[in-house]
């Protein structure tokens, strides 16, 4: 009796926070899914074919980033570099790095692409033009593109399971770790720019 009354009494602090505790509890929970379950369920991940080092090309080999990726002498931008454009210095192993060997038996000798996998590729629906913004618009790279071309190593490519686009287009907002500025490249990315530089878009502009 004693002992009951006793059990009683010690229990009901914790009873009172009961519902505070469940709530806390609730709230973690839905926290961890939509942070660090829901992420890797709602994108799928590839890795990129071979790592590329942009700041061992800016730096070391001294390089700009006109060498890999210039506009064409017809004003249109070239993109990404082709293998025979690397093989001007790759023919044969400059260092001992096994990433450079590997790229050389890869890719060089066999005289193959390499198929990156491109972060801010757009949706066919939406236009967009370097020309219009670099030759023209004299914007950087950088305002773009953030420091992608001085990184060491290359993240992952992710893609929405549901609208196929990539990460950095489709989906910031719901992603585990949130994306810079930089590594977005969605339809408020371009309006807010163009909104920033006195451009008020029609829908037409972008959507052709
Ligand atoms: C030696 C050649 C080389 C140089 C020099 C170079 N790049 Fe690259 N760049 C690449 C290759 C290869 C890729 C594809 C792999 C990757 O995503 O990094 C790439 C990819 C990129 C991408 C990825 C676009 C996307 O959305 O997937 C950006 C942005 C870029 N480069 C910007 C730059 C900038 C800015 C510079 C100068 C500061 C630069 N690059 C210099 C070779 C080069
Ligand atoms: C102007 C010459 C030049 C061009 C063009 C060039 N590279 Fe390099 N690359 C270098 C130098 C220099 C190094 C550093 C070598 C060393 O010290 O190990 C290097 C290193 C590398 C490495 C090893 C990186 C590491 O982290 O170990 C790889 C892989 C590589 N380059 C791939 C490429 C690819 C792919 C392209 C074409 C998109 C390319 N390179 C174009 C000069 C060049
Ligand atoms: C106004 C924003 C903006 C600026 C400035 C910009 N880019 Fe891009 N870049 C993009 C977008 C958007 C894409 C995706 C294009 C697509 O899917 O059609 C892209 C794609 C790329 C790619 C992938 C290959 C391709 O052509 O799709 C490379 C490489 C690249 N940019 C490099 C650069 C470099 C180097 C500079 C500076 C000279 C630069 N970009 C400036 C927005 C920009
Ligand atoms: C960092 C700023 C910035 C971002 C981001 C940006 N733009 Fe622009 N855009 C501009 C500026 C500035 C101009 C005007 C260039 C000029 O004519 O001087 C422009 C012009 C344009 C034009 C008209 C020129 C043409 O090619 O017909 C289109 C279309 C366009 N942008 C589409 C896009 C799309 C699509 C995106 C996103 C994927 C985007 N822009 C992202 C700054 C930006
Ligand atoms: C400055 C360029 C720009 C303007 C202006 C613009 N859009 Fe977009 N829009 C984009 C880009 C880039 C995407 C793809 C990236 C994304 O989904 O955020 C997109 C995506 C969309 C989508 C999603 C399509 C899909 O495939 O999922 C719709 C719907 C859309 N836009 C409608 C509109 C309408 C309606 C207007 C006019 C009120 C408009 N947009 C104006 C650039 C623009």
């Amino acid at each position: 009796m004693s002992t009951a009354s006793t059990r009683g009494t010690r229990r009901s602090p914790l009873a009172r926070h009961l519902g505070t505790l469940m709530f806390l509890a609730g709230l973690i929970g839905a926290l961890a899914f939509g942070w660090i379950v829901f992420p890797p369920l709602m994108y799928s991940s590839t890795e990129q074919p071979i790592q590329f080092n942009h700041k061992i090309h800016m730096g070391e080999a001294g390089m700009a980033c006109a060498d890999c990726h210039p506009f064409r002498d017809d004003g249109t931008f070239a993109g990404l570099p082709t293998t025979a454009q690397c093989a001007e210095c790759h023919e044969e192993p400059i260092g001992d790095s096994p990433l450079e060997k590997a790229f050389i038996d890869e890719y060089v000798r066999k005289g193959r692409e390499v198929e990156w996998l491109v972060y801010s590729r757009q949706p066919m629906n939406a236009y967009f033009s370097h020309v219009a913004h670099v030759t023209v618009g004299k914007l950087t790279c950088e305002e773009c593109h953030g420091d992608h071309g001085a990184t060491e190593t290359i993240p992952p490519y992710q893609v929405n399971r549901i609208s196929g686009y990539s990460r950095a287009v489709g989906g910031a907002a719901t992603a585990g770790r949130a994306l810079l500025p930089t590594e977005v490249m969605r339809m408020d990315t371009c309006s807010d720019c163009h909104e920033k530089h006195g451009r008020r878009s029609p829908c037409l502009e972008c959507h052709k």
